[in-house]
């Protein structure tokens, strides 16, 4: 699911900059970077659009929907402009790298900036307040936005983004995302270290590192090298009140050295993002995901065995070209095999210039595609059920995140597990620690009483 929201920065001249956010984590964290370049300019923070002198909407592309509905966006943004003709409109991230052009044509775009191209943003805004269109979208083999500490955004101050690596090298025939973000690249850990060190020292409390494949993170300088698994033992020995946590995991490359430090420090979290995309060989084949069916399952199985208490969650796609209901069968058999706590479900979406795009037909009709879909969130659902119920009676540790959205008398937080627990607020408070019984469960979240 597209996540947005917004933050609002005003300067001394009281200008202001609104920014949305689409996509993934690593657009948030993205965003965050794109405040903190927008920052020294003399911008600060509000979260009306209604007040802004400048509008950022950082996009995605992974799907067509997640595109029509930032078009939809750029409607919104045209009457809000027409109400403030000195508005400034940018488009951002992974559509602007896409669409280019496309998108400057349509009138109310003052500029396009890629995922790499961020540093150049003041410019941009700077040629385009004199009524030039500005874009940028060239992508870097360098940039890691290293030495950036980002404007934070999220709004509980508990947990946050760090992003370890851009780009991906992987090629999956489906994804957009090596055309959007470019070539892999690896962002230097002392930079990486320096920033979770500050987050702590702030009163953060847990941290996610971000990249599109965290298992291929590799850093040399020198003599000296640091593999992914080396990173995450740096990061945990930060202090053991930091959680640490890490997305996403590639099932041809999550190696039995990141599961053995995960099982060495009780602060790295119990969960894994592993996309197994499709239960049938031949279907990861033609999406070029570089395991079969087998090696998923071998891997799970060493997960079990190095990590007897860790939670699993995926992405599965349904009605890729070709699929059969066989291979539909074999996903939803390997689902059940593996059991999954979590999980995201997407039909199949044809992205223009792909592999897949250019090589096989999109022949799944759209229909079946929504059959299958919902055959495989069902199947799901159910699955998440019964890991939940297996919670019941448990005591589980629950980083506080904030107030539950249904009453003000109950936290909310997760388990090192990342399943979401609500329970009574008594006296505790957001960053807080509590050990919280498990009484009862939904699909999707725990409620249980604190342990006095
Ligand atoms: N780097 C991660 C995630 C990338 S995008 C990985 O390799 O798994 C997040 C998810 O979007 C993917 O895991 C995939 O399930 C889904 N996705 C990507 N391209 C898609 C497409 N063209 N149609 C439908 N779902 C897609
Ligand atoms: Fe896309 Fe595959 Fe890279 Fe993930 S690993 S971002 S799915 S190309
Ligand atoms: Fe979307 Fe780009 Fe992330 S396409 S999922 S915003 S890397």
């Amino acid at each position: 699911m597209p996540i947005a929201f917004s933050i609002f920065v005003e300067n001394m001249e009281n200008k202001a900059l609104y920014i949305e956010t689409y996509g993934c984590q690593m657009n948030v964290n993205d965003s965050e970077v794109v405040a903190a370049i927008m920052q020294p300019e003399g911008y600060r923070l509000t979260e009306r659009m209604e007040d802004a002198d400048v509008i950022f909407v950082n996009t995605c592309s992974i799907r067509e929907n997640a595109e029509q509905r930032i078009w939809g966006r750029l409607d919104v943004f045209r009457l809000e402009k027409r109400r403030n003709p000195a508005l400034l409109v940018g488009v951002l991230g992974c559509m602007a790298e896409r669409l280019k052009e496309e998108l400057l044509e349509k009138g109310i775009v003052d500029l396009v900036a890629g995922p790499d191209a961020y540093r150049s943003l003041p410019l941009l805004v700077a040629q385009a307040e004199t009524g030039q269109k500005g874009i940028n979208v060239l992508l870097s083999r360098e940039e890691t936005y290293a030495d950036i500490s980002p404007v934070r955004m999220d709004k509980n101050g508990v947990s946050a983004f760090v992003s370890i690596m851009r780009g991906c090298n992987n090629m999956c025939s489906y994804c957009v995302v090596p055309y959007t973000r470019g070539a892999e690249r690896s962002r230097n850990p002392e930079t990486i270290l320096h920033e979770v060190r500050e987050l702590f020292d702030k009163g953060y409390r847990e941290v996610t590192l971000l990249g599109q494949n965290v298992d291929s993170y590799h850093w040399s300088e020198g003599t000296t090298s640091m593999s992914f698994a080396q990173l995450m033992e740096q990061v945990a020995l930060v202090d053991p009140l930091l959680r640490v946590r890490f997305a996403t995991s590639h099932p041809k490359d999550m190696s039995d050295e990141v599961l053995h430090t995960m099982a060495k420090y009780p602060n790295i979290c119990k969960h894994i993002h592993l996309p197994v995309q499709s239960g049938s060989t031949r279907i990861l084949e033609l999406m070029n995901r570089k395991y079969t069916r087998e090696m998923y399952l071998e891997r799970i199985a060493k997960v079990r065995e190095i990590l007897p208490d860790c939670t699993v969650s995926t992405d599965v796609i349904a009605g890729f070209c070709t699929e059969t209901e066989q291979d539909h069968h074999d996903t939803l058999s390997l689902m059940k095999e593996v059991g999954f706590d979590m999980g995201f479900m997407f039909q199949y979406s044809e992205r223009p210039n792909t592999k897949a795009a250019r090589h096989f037909k999109d022949d799944v009709p759209e229909q079946e595609k929504n059959r299958r879909l919902n055959e495989i969130i069902t199947l799901h659902n159910e699955l998440s059920l019964q890991n939940n119920e297996q919670e019941i009676g448990k005591v589980r540790e629950v980083l506080v995140e904030g107030v539950s959205k249904r009453s003000a008398e109950e936290l909310f937080g997760r388990t090192s597990q990342n399943k979401v627990v609500v329970f009574p607020k008594n006296n505790y408070k957001v960053g807080d620690y509590v050990n919280v019984k498990i009484e009862r469960c939904s699909s999707a979240t725990l409620m249980g009483a604190p342990q006095i």
